[in-house]
């Protein structure tokens, strides 16, 4: 049944088993809906309903999953109109139909089960309509039929955050009617529907409406939700939408909330949002693939880690490896850094259990699996290392030394560099081969970019696990070339860069953070460095300037710095801060001292149009993007917006820098940048790489690195 399957194998199948037909949707990886599969249940239930043989049916999915939603890459395409839709037929159906759930019931996956008249799921089971991150609404009537089953509210968290409920929640919120062991899915699901075969009238959540009386009893819900969205959903659409249509929910037949509901789905489909969206949806599945690597390399299991240097950053990957059920060892040969170290890991914990995101049991249990030891010698046999001590290079290599000394032949050795060479750390031993970056962000426990950097020795195997051992963790690994700053703070220096220099000439920070924070940055860029402390790369310039005379300092940063001003820590940056208070307020101290270094320096000052701001920040790092690829530093230009997304803050619904880049055309940023070659030297000359794309009127997004290998 449902034609297109791969070869001769169908895409569902119906069987009778015991007077209970079963439909297997069979369309790996996660069963998507494609049109075929939609056939295929049309024919199964048609079928079912036609054999007097069968008395109910279980709507299931082979594989890894049950359903994961409508098939992603159809969208903003013609596709063909179903003859009926699934969710009728299911609902329609005189014989009760149970959905038998494993693995994911994603989106419209969701939305059929809902149309069916029971769901049952195993343990581990997630559910969810998550549609509003790939920038549209659940299309399938799930605006309109799962507020009428868990009500109103509960509906609008799900729906407007497109979380993934697990099956003991989700049977709290009366989604799932039963959950079963799932040893033999097949033969429960079986079960369950013998026993309710009998039951009438079968219960069609399109049909219920004592939970829509919510709305009575709060009418501003709606209101409240949009308000409490504002900040997060600006320049979005999406998530107004899937509020708009369970309001319809709320005071409506369901008919003609479902006509809303279409309609405001088409909406969205083709909006910029949503194409940027899916963009970054494919971009981050993509970023995981190493095109040269072996598909059947055999890879070590990485069963136990250690963490080099139980400071901020040693302390966050250790709670990283926790957080995801691995036990770590956390090295420090100072017992009092050690001490502090398992202090900070335990205080974060413990904030999060005091906010309500983390149970106490689950703080205890992390924590058992982090050790904290004092030598080497006690994490000899750890299958892997990652060192994340001082940013220095003899520091490193030092502890690379000691690592090669005591560490097990099959161990695997990675540094936590920002920008320092692995080649030259991979030189303090004799396994350069076992040797790979691994770069976390900071805090390395929240974010989620994980760069994978290969030495010119790292092997296959290393290179490979490095990938997988983040995404164990929870993060979303990149390759990287061995260049300074690697992929993601390389492409991010010129913005800094320019970050300072537009304040030289006559921007203030002010105007800048808003131009950003209005772009979708969550904070603006000044306002970071207020976070993050402005000392932090004071000394870096510093250095920098003794050792290369052309080097371009930043005066009035350093000023800032060596007037006390490091930002929220001392309550002056570039604002001030009340006290206990984290709102940055505009200071005309820094006006003045910006005037000030401008005078001795002889700045010319001018203003500055927000579209310059943005274009000036964000162009920059655009052509070093290029430059990257040109030299075969990263894979592919995607990998870059996906390290921007998420390492970065950059707005997931502008897809990234490059996506972005070709909303404006890679020529007119071309163009863009030669001029500002011309009129401010050397550090906008333009990529070779962004000028082929601009005479070739192609797209930046789909650029591939020119990898030498
Ligand atoms: N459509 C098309 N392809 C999909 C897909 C989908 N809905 N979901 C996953 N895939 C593809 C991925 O691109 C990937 O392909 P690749 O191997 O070629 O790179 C492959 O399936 C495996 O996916 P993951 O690597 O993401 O596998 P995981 O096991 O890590 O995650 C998942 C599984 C949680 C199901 C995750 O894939 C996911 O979140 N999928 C999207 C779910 C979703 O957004 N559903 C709603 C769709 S919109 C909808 O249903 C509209 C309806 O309301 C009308």
């Amino acid at each position: 049944m449902g034609g297109d399957g791969q070869g001769d194998k169908p895409l569902v199948r119906f069987e009778v088993d015991d007077g209970i037909g079963i439909i297997t949707i069979d369309n790996p990886p996660v069963n998507a809906l494609a049109p075929g599969v939609r056939d295929g249940i049309l024919e199964a239930i048609e079928k079912g309903e036609a054999d007097p043989a069968v008395k109910g049916m279980v709507l299931m999915g082979a594989g890894r999953s049950f359903i994961a939603g409508a098939d992603i890459r159809a969208f903003g395409k013609p596709r063909p109109a179903p003859r009926r839709l699934t969710y009728e037929a299911l609902d329609g159906a005189n014989k009760p139909v149970v959905a038998a759930i494993h693995g994911y019931a994603l989106g419209g996956g969701l939305e059929n089960a809902l149309a069916c008249h029971y769901r049952i799921a195993v343990p581990s089971a997630k559910v969810g309509l998550p549609e509003v991150l790939i920038g549209i609404l659940p299309g399938g009537g799930g605006t309109q039929r799962l507020p009428r089953l868990i009500g109103l509210k509960a509906a609008m968290d799900m729906i407007v955050s497109g979380r993934h409920v697990p099956a003991e929640e989700a049977k709290e919120l009366g989604i799932i009617d039963a959950i079963v062991p799932g040893k033999d899915l097949r033969q429960e699901a079986i079960a369950f529907a013998k026993e309710v075969v009998g039951k009438r009238p079968l219960p069609r959540v399109r049909d219920m409406s004592a939970k829509l009386a919510e709305a009575k009893a709060d009418p501003g819900m709606f209101e409240a939700m949009r308000k409490s969205i504002a900040r997060k959903a600006r320049n979005q659409k999406a998530p107004y939408h899937c509020i708009a249509c369970i309001e319809a929910a709320a005071s409506k037949p369901f008919e003609e909330g479902i006509a809303i509901e279409r309609r405001l789905f088409a909406e969205l489909e083709n909006s910029d949002e949503a194409k940027a969206l899916r963009y970054a949806f494919f971009a981050e599945r993509e970023v995981a693939k190493v095109p040269w690597l072996p598909k059947d390399l055999a890879l070590p299991q990485i069963k136990t880690a250690a963490v080099v240097g139980a400071g901020t950053m040693g302390g966050g990957i250790a709670m990283s490896f926790a957080d995801f059920g691995f036990p770590v060892k956390l090295v420090d040969a100072s017992p009092e850094v050690l001490a502090k170290g398992m202090d900070r890991i335990r205080n974060t914990y413990a904030m999060s259990v005091k906010r309500g995101s983390l149970a106490q049991a689950e703080m205890d249990k992390r924590l058992a699996l982090i050790e904290p030891v004092e030598s080497y010698e006690e994490i000899a046999d750890c299958d892997a290392v990652i060192e994340a001590v001082f940013e220095r290079m003899p520091v490193k290599k030092e502890v690379f030394a000691k690592l090669d000394a005591v560490m097990k032949p099959a161990a695997l050795l990675y540094s936590n560099t920002s920008a320092l060479d692995i080649d030259e750390i991979a030189s303090a031993t004799k396994r350069p081969q076992s040797v790979a970056g691994t770069h976390f962000f900071v805090p390395a426990n929240v974010m989620k970019t994980f760069e994978v950097v290969e030495g010119s020795k790292t092997s296959p195997v290393t290179l490979a696990a490095a990938m997988k051992l983040g995404r164990d963790i929870g993060k979303i690994s990149a390759y990287a070339g061995n260049c300074d700053g690697f992929v993601a703070n390389r492409s991010r220096i010129p913005f800094n860069l320019e970050q300072g220099l537009m304040i030289e000439e006559g921007a203030l920070p002010e105007q800048v953070d808003k131009v950003m924070v209005d772009f979708g940055y969550p904070v603006g860029p000044f306002t970071v460095n207020d976070m993050s402390g402005l000392d932090i790369s004071y000394d870096t310039r510093k250095r920098r300037a003794a050792a290369d005379p052309t080097y371009r300092g930043l005066p009035i940063t350093d000023r800032l710095v060596e007037l006390g001003r490091l930002g929220q820590k001392t309550g002056k940056g570039w604002y001030r801060y009340e006290k206990g208070d984290r709102t940055p307020i505009v200071d005309p101290e820094v006006h003045a001292i910006i005037a000030q270094v401008a005078d001795e320096k002889g700045f010319q000052r001018r203003t500055f149009s927000d579209e310059e701001v943005l274009r000036r920040l964000l162009f920059s790092s655009v052509n070093e993007a290029c430059k990257i690829l040109e030299e075969g530093k990263a894979i592919r230009a995607s990998d870059i917006d996906v390290m921007w997304l998420n390492g970065f803050g950059f707005p997931r619904y502008r897809g990234g820098l490059m996506y972005w880049a070709d909303t404006i055309g890679a020529r007119e940023v071309y163009n863009q940048i030669a001029s500002w070659h011309q009129r401010y030297g050397a550090r906008w000359r333009p990529s070779d790489l962004l000028r082929e794309i601009a005479e070739s009127g192609g797209l930046l997004r789909q650029v591939e690195g020119r990898m030498r290998r």
